[in-house]
């Protein structure tokens, strides 16, 4: 399995504190049955993204790991106007390995200002947003249809493995399932953070996926997609969106 969303890297954002919680990640990943995992850290208010010390720290995380691992780059973007602006000059800082697909963070606040603008300008810089989480933001809660547009404009979904064990609650739970069933799910990643709470751990909800959604889905899912964003191509799977009842959303409602 490719795991594109991962705060492995250590000392740099909320993810592994220190290199000793890195590599026991690395292990566990290693050990679920991943192969490759992207390191996301944070580029947002909270957080500095350094290109360089980012590079700097996964050298050194391989040379740690040896080969049962490989960890790639990316980010885990925040759409502020210092990011776009800097994307703007020289995309494959934050894109995922270099290539064209980005992972998009919302805060849980409010939609930036001119949020389809924002997508229909990074699309036509060619590159390939991916919603990170929609079932756990409460934004998407009151606004479903918005991940319905921004798919349907060319944008991609990724739902986090622990929300289909109901490990972000029962709300995203279902928001997570609904999502899957309506075919508005392109990636599951892990998004984790250490080794306990936020593990990098995906076969459980493979198997998951595989009950509900059958072998094809769920090999397209933790495999065929995310190998396809790591290495720049277009997802080999992306099934017609079904789009959702308007009354089947209150689930979805906070
Ligand atoms: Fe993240």
């Amino acid at each position: 399995m490719v795991d594109i969303h991962c705060h492995i890297l250590p000392d740099l954002d909320d993810g592994a504190p220190e290199e000793r919680v890195a590599i026991e990640m690395a292990r566990m990943a290693a050990a679920d049955g991943v192969t490759h995992v992207v390191a996301t850290p944070h580029a947002n208010y909270r957080f500095a993204f350094d290109p360089a010390l980012n590079r700097h720290k996964q050298e050194a995380l391989q040379h740690a790991i040896g080969d049962s691992l490989h960890i790639l780059l990316g980010c885990d973007f925040h759409l502020s106007y210092e990011n776009l602006e800097e994307i703007r000059q020289q995309p494959s800082r934050f894109t995922l390995n270099g290539h064209q697909y980005l992972l998009v963070e919302f805060a849980d606040s409010g939609f930036p200002s001119g949020i389809d603008q924002i997508f229909v300008d990074l699309l036509a810089q060619k590159l390939l947003p991916v919603i990170t989480h929609p079932e756990r933001n409460p934004l998407f809660a009151r606004r479903p249809e918005m991940i319905l547009k921004w798919v349907e404009a060319g944008c991609y979904v990724q739902v986090t493995a622990a929300s289909l064990q109901g490990r972000f609650g029962k709300k995203a739970m279902q928001a997570a399932h609904l999502l899957l069933q309506h075919k508005l799910v392109h990636f599951i990643a892990s998004d984790a953070h250490n080794t306990s709470s936020r593990p990098p751990l995906l076969s459980e909800a493979r198997r998951t996926v595989a009950a509900e959604q059958g072998e094809e889905a769920a090999c397209a899912l933790f495999e065929a997609n995310p190998l396809a964003a790591i290495e720049g191509r277009a997802l080999p799977w992306q099934p017609e969106p079904v789009p959702l009842p308007r009354r089947r959303w209150f689930h979805f409602r906070r």
